[in-house]
């Protein structure tokens, strides 16, 4: 396995990014934005119903041209297409990325390694939408002839952060005499919670893993399938489990009839999957129709990022900025901040895709970067996280980069709070990039020892996203924009995005561990390791005596 690896650092774009930064060293946000009031146009994009608005980021005009000349240099352009038409650009796992294919149109052509994936993806869909609208209307029933009233998601990742998303962010989409539950966490609580108030006979489960051999989603389903059991009896499994993998071996030996599998491919990643039959929770909550809307999101903005030009490219041009703040700005975090509740677990979601796609430290061919990669995303939503960490964004000691995502249109309209809610919004991306000067506070009548504290040092990079309605579309092409902004960051970094290997090591040494918790093994172990597991023994062994 080798590919060609551009160390970024070596391109003239790259030395010119050097000299704007120490260019712009002494020059604020509230300086470019004072002097230009062509500033908002010059640096609002739009793409696929989402209005991009940078003017906020500490960027001139001779910043962007280098960072489209970095994009030049580290030809993100000719990855793109790699990517779109199925090259094993995911070179460590020999593996096509193509997850922009799961929202192609069914008129579309796309044969890769000789197969027709366009079709492959409507088959899987047509049969997602079959099942999907069976459960929706009662037509499937529970082994004793019951509707299903209950969806439980059993997975872990990208089989449960895009669905669990999803289904906040489309509540309002969503029939609701179905309740949804998404279950994870190996903790023994996750399931037991979620199924406290449950009706075996009204519940079906979705066993959601791409490999159906994860630990944690292995244990919650074969935990779900005891507590079924226990009530129905064995022959009831197959009236209230499906699954959504690419292992059909293994969901047949878990019992699960591959006529209600649901399959995906090698070249769908985990943290890219949730427009996959990954999604299958998703399309109950919301119909196949309105699922079909956000499939199309999705899609509108892979045509946007294949084919808009490089200067108009929002996803590009959000990618570029990331790589501006991380290496040249020395900002090593972004905080996610949607306007809407209904967004409330989108920052989770995107942990996953930006931290496990650019968290990497050696190039496509090894060798060790240099620079930095992947930042930290984090985030909740606002007004709540207002009134909790946002005195540190304001005038802490790091500088955190923000993404304000703001929804026009309340699907809950209540007296004035939608106004309310973009208020603050606007205030918070406008305080913390122009902030406030000691001269300001003081004008304001302040006593002389609390201005200091009340300085506002602004200077913080804001991203204003703006959608009209968070309808199933916007949610597709918000959730596509951000996949191809990871993506040219990677590419820029020149790092696989799309494996995962730091994840394997924890999950081996768990297992070790485990043997030996359960007396199952004998291992040794680090000796703050056994320490550890001394203390565990010693608190847990009054209990079981
Ligand atoms: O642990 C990392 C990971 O492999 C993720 O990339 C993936 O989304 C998750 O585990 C779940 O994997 P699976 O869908 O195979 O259960």
């Amino acid at each position: 396995m080798s590919h060609e690896s551009l160390d970024p650092t070596t391109t003239s774009a790259w030395s010119e990014l050097g000299a704007h930064a120490a260019r712009l060293a002494g020059t604020s946000i509230r300086d470019l934005v004072d002097a230009d009031a062509a500033r908002p146009a010059a640096f609002t994009l739009d793409a696929a119903g989402i209005c991009f608005d940078v003017s906020r980021q500490r960027i001139d005009e001779g910043v962007r041209q280098s960072l489209l000349g970095l994009a030049g240099e580290c030809r993100i352009a000719e990855r793109r297409d790699e990517m779109l038409s199925g090259v094993h650009i995911n070179v460590t796992e020999d593996r096509a990325v193509l997850h922009t294919a799961l929202r192609l149109p069914s008129s579309a052509a796309l044969v890769v390694d000789g197969v027709d994936v366009v079709a492959d993806v409507h088959d899987v869909l047509d049969r997602m939408g079959t099942f999907a609208e069976a459960v929706r209307s009662g037509a499937w029933r529970g082994a004793t002839g019951e509707r299903i009233s209950a969806v439980v998601n059993i997975g872990i990742g990208g089989s449960d952060l895009g669905p669990a998303m999803a289904h906040i962010a489309l509540e309002a989409f969503s029939q609701r005499d179905l309740s949804f539950r998404f279950v994870s966490n190996v903790d023994p609580t996750d399931m037991s919670e979620a199924l406290r108030a449950l009706d075996p006979a009204r519940t079906l489960f979705i066993v959601a893993s791409k490999t159906f051999t994860t630990l944690e989603t292995m244990t919650n389903a074969h935990a779900a399938r005891s507590w079924l059991v226990a009530a129905l009896g064995e022959d009831a499994v197959e009236r209230h489990f499906v699954a959504v993998s690419t292992n059909a071996e293994q969901v047949a030996a878990f019992g699960i009839d591959t006529a209600n599998m649901f399959g995906f491919w090698d070249w769908v990643g985990g943290r890219y999957s949730m427009d996959s039959s990954i999604g299958l929770s998703t399309m109950i909550a919301i119909g196949s129709d309105q699922y079909g809307q956000l499939l199309a999101g999705f899609h509108a903005m892979d045509v946007h990022f294949a084919t808009a030009p490089a200067e108009a490219n929002v996803p590009l041009l959000m990618g570029l900025l990331s790589v501006w703040n991380r290496n040249f700005l020395d900002i090593q975090t972004t905080a996610v901040l949607p306007y809407s509740q209904y967004l409330s677990r989108f920052p989770a979601y995107l942990q996953q895709l930006t931290m496990e796609s650019n968290g990497k430290s050696v190039r496509l061919d090894g060798s060790a970067v240099d620079y930095q990669t992947g930042g930290i995303f984090w985030g909740e939503p606002g007004t709540n996280g207002q009134h909790s960490f946002y005195q540190l964004l304001h005038q802490g000691t790091s500088t955190v980069a923000c993404d304000v995502v703001v929804v026009a249109r309340a699907e809950n309209p209540l007296t004035d709070q939608q106004d309310m809610l973009v208020a603050n919004a606007l205030a918070q991306a406008s305080v913390l990039s122009l902030g406030r000067t000691a001269a300001e506070v003081a004008a304001d009548g302040t006593p002389v020892a609390l201005v200091p504290h009340k300085v506002m040092p602004g200077n913080r990079p804001v991203s204003l996203l703006m959608v009209e309605r968070l309808d199933p579309f916007a949610l597709g092409a918000l959730v596509a924009l951000y996949e191809h902004s990871v993506f040219v960051q990677g590419v820029v970094w020149g790092i696989d995005s799309f494996d995962q290997w730091g994840v394997e090591l924890g999950k081996k040494v768990a297992m070790g561990i485990l043997g030996d918790l359960t007396g199952t093994a004998n291992a040794t172990f680090d000796a703050s390791t056994e320490a550890s597991i001394a203390r565990y023994r010693s608190l847990v062994r009054p209990l079981i005596g």
